[in-house]
């Protein structure tokens, strides 16, 4: 008997079948209920459809950001990348849906870039390659057009004058100790490593440091990046600050089907600097989970849930539920055929990394207006 792969989900590893309810139990986060999503449409009108979809699905304390909301106590938003490569499509999925709040609550934005993360926890990346995926990455976060009066990104050996006084006082809070069992860290891991998770947290008390009174936080993320906040929650009350609240997303699978998006296979991953024959090709090898002939699947259909072409759909490229419900029905029933299904995908994918190309060349001349500097 084949024996299935054991789920690991940390900011550096994510493997295995992914079982969303498990990891609600196991990080101690709560499900977003029925109530929260109307508690959220009465502010914004209407419903992101990664929220209509569950795939925002979990969270920390966004009931109390909505008390203060309500209040009349506003929030800002937190947000990351860690600069190893491209930006991948998965990545895009907890920015489109910052950018959502930032628009409906029109508020400040701090987008931390952690290229010190990145050297320091992959050995074949130099400080000068994080930084170089780092100006590559604010190209596309930028194309996706968020507020520049009310957007600040920063790459933290950049912004280090501010950042690190501030990450000294997390750190002193943090043991060893609870950075190996929060992390599974051992005693070979480097102090880089071991310190990093401070530099993390900073963004999570930036804005009540620079407006000198306390601001409650929302952090977006996909829940990989959980176990850092759980650290910072525990630590800055400790400092005075509020815990920041957070809202987690579900993994947008790779095109094999199985898992998150990864950058380290390269055919499961489209990337917003890919070709269009690159995205062709790709989206032509995916996996659908249909019959192995044509006959089989036009009798027989396929399954929506593991096919990554419907997943794709579901994640990003079909923002409508009635034409949502057209594609999985045809899949279900056979009416689409893998060809034909990749095609259609491939032009849609196609069409938005046109777009959103030309958009990352305007963002060349205008990644000023955005940084924050010290
Ligand atoms: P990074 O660069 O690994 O990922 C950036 C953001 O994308 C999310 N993500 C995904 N979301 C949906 N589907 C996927 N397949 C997928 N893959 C990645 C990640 O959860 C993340 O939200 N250390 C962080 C950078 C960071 C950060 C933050 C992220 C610094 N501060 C605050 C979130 C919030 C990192 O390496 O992210």
């Amino acid at each position: 008997m084949v024996k299935k792969e054991e789920m690991v989900v940390t900011p550096w590893e994510v493997r295995g079948k992914i079982d969303y309810e498990k990891l609600i139990e196991q990080f101690g986060i709560k499900p977003i209920n029925k109530e929260l999503l109307e508690r959220i449409k009465k502010q914004t009108g209407e419903l992101h459809y990664l929220l209509r979809r569950k795939i925002f699905f979990a969270h920390r304390d966004l009931d109390w950001l909505l008390d203060q909301y309500e209040k009349g106590n506003e929030f800002y938003l937190y947000t990351g990348r860690g600069p190893s490569g491209e930006t991948h499509l998965g990545h895009l999925i907890p920015w489109v849906f910052t950018k959502w709040l930032q628009d409906k609550f029109n508020v400040e934005l701090y987008f931390q870039i952690t290229d010190d993360e990145k050297f320091l926890f992959k050995d074949n990346l130099s400080l000068n390659d994080t930084k170089t995926f780092a100006k590559s990455n604010i190209l596309d976060i930028i194309a996706l057009g968020f507020n520049p009066k009310k957007t600040h990104i920063f790459l933290n050996t950049e912004y280090s004058k501010t950042l690190y006084k501030e990450a000294l006082r997390v750190s002193k809070h943090l043991t060893f100790s609870t950075v190996k069992a929060v992390f599974g860290f051992t005693n070979e891991n480097n102090v880089g490593e071991i310190f990093f998770t401070s530099m993390q947290t900073v963004p999570a008390f930036l804005e009540s440091v620079r407006k000198e009174k306390n601001v409650p936080c929302l952090i977006p993320l996909a829940v990989d990046q959980d176990s850092h906040f759980r650290i910072t929650r525990d630590i800055l009350p400790k400092l005075g600050y509020y815990k920041p609240a957070i809202i987690h997303s579900k993994f947008m699978p790779g095109l094999k089907g199985v898992g998150k998006m990864s950058s380290s296979d390269l055919s499961d991953t489209i990337l917003t600097t890919d070709t269009e024959e690159t995205v062709g090709w790709k989206i032509s090898n995916a996996f659908t989970g249909q019959q192995p002939t044509k006959e089989l699947q036009r009798k027989l259909g396929g399954n929506p849930d593991i096919c990554s072409i419907c997943q794709y759909y579901k994640f990003f490229f079909e923002p409508d539920d009635k034409k949502l419900d057209d594609i999985f029905r045809a899949e279900k029933e056979g009416t689409i055929l893998a060809h034909e299904h990749k095609q259609d995908l491939t032009e849609k994918v196609n069409k938005f990394l046109k777009e959103h190309q030309k958009k990352r060349e305007i963002a060349k001349g205008r990644i000023e207006e955005f940084m924050l500097r010290d």
